[in-house]
């Protein structure tokens, strides 16, 4: 009997859809508004972008320069194609890396953003590593799981446990946030919606091709199945958790004096990671492969799997 690799089940199931988790253009643009004090044109680094539907609002909705950075690079190169298609590719630097050991210098942006990744290194964590590349009074934007009442049910508790066990409320996760040195500017709930529209339908749709596909390969059912779970906890118990959009500022308490260094255009990338690369690219006359090959770091081989149960 042949077993599939679940990982390869897991990035069959979740290729080329709309987003890699829950959200909307709607709410990225929402949140985005709540930073009310970015420069004319910011730097912006989108952390765990997946393909990046939260991206192409961004770079559409700022004007300035996204840097985004996913493990897995199919998600990579579906959000290379789509930014060319939307004609944004020459302000977008697209990076393959991992989001625990990130390669900036400090002062590199006015604003962090990631949607519903945020959680694989723990939400403190990540507000802790990444304040190092944060402008003073820049912002930082995650959207994150979170418990919406006191008595979540034990099987919608178990099944995320299992993928996310820091999952909390939102008054946990702004104590989390507070803790760590910033200043919190205001939260919202995504809509109920912004679970199935790019989401959970499109990858729902799919599901019975690969369970005909997948008939008795017993490792593919169980990342298949997982899914089923998924959705039908979403579906029963839609008001017991949902995403949460988190926007705050950095007072950056342990960060860079203000006004100590950055000037436009300059620090997304400590030098020694790849300028040389950056220039042999530009050199060859391909500025969009030359602007990414900047910002490779030095080892962006490291691939995380990320809880399936959360998309
Ligand atoms: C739930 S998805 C969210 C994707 C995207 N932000 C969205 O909302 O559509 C989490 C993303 O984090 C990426 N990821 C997982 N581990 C990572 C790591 N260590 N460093 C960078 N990205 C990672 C995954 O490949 C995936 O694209």
């Amino acid at each position: 009997m042949i077993e599939s690799d679940p990982s390869d089940v897991f990035f069959e199931l979740h290729h080329d859809l709309p987003r890699e988790g829950p959200g909307d253009d709607e709410s990225t643009l929402r949140a985005l508004a709540l930073c009310t004090e970015l420069p004319e044109r910011p730097d912006v680094l989108d952390v765990g972008c997946g393909p990046g539907m939260q991206t192409l609002a961004l770079a559409a909705a700022t004007g300035g320069i996204i840097t985004a950075v996913d493990a897995h690079e199919p998600f990579l190169d579906q959000l290379r194609e789509r930014a060319e298609a939307a004609g944004v590719r020459d302000r977008l630097h697209v990076m393959r890396g991992d989001m625990t050991d990130l390669p900036f210098g400090p002062d590199s942006f006015d604003l962090i953003w990631s949607e519903g990744a945020a959680y694989i290194m723990g939400i403190s964590e990540a507000f802790d590593a990444w304040r190092a590349f944060l402008r003073p009074g820049g912002y930082i934007v995650v959207s994150e799981l979170v418990w919406l009442v006191d008595d979540v049910p034990a099987e919608v508790r178990d099944f995320f446990e299992r993928g996310y066990p820091g999952v909390t409320d939102v008054a946990g996760n702004l104590q989390r946030i507070a803790a760590t040195g910033y200043e919190i500017i205001d939260h919202f709930t995504l809509p109920a919606e912004s679970w199935w529209t790019h989401y959970q339908s499109p990858l729902e749709a799919r599901i019975p091709g690969l369970l005909d596909r997948y008939a008795g390969d017993e490792a593919a059912l169980a990342v298949i199945n997982e899914t089923i779970e998924e959705h039908r906890i979403r579906r029963e118990y839609p008001e017991t958790y949902g995403y949460e959009f988190f926007i705050a500022r950095c007072a950056c308490p342990d960060g860079p004096e203000p006004g100590s260094s950055w000037e436009p255009g300059q620090g997304r990338v400590t030098p020694e990671l790849g300028e040389d690369a950056a220039d042999d690219a530009a050199e060859a006359g391909d500025e969009a492969e030359a602007a990414d090959a900047g910002l490779e770091p030095a080892d962006a081989s490291s691939e995380r799997e990320y809880p399936p149960s959360l998309g």
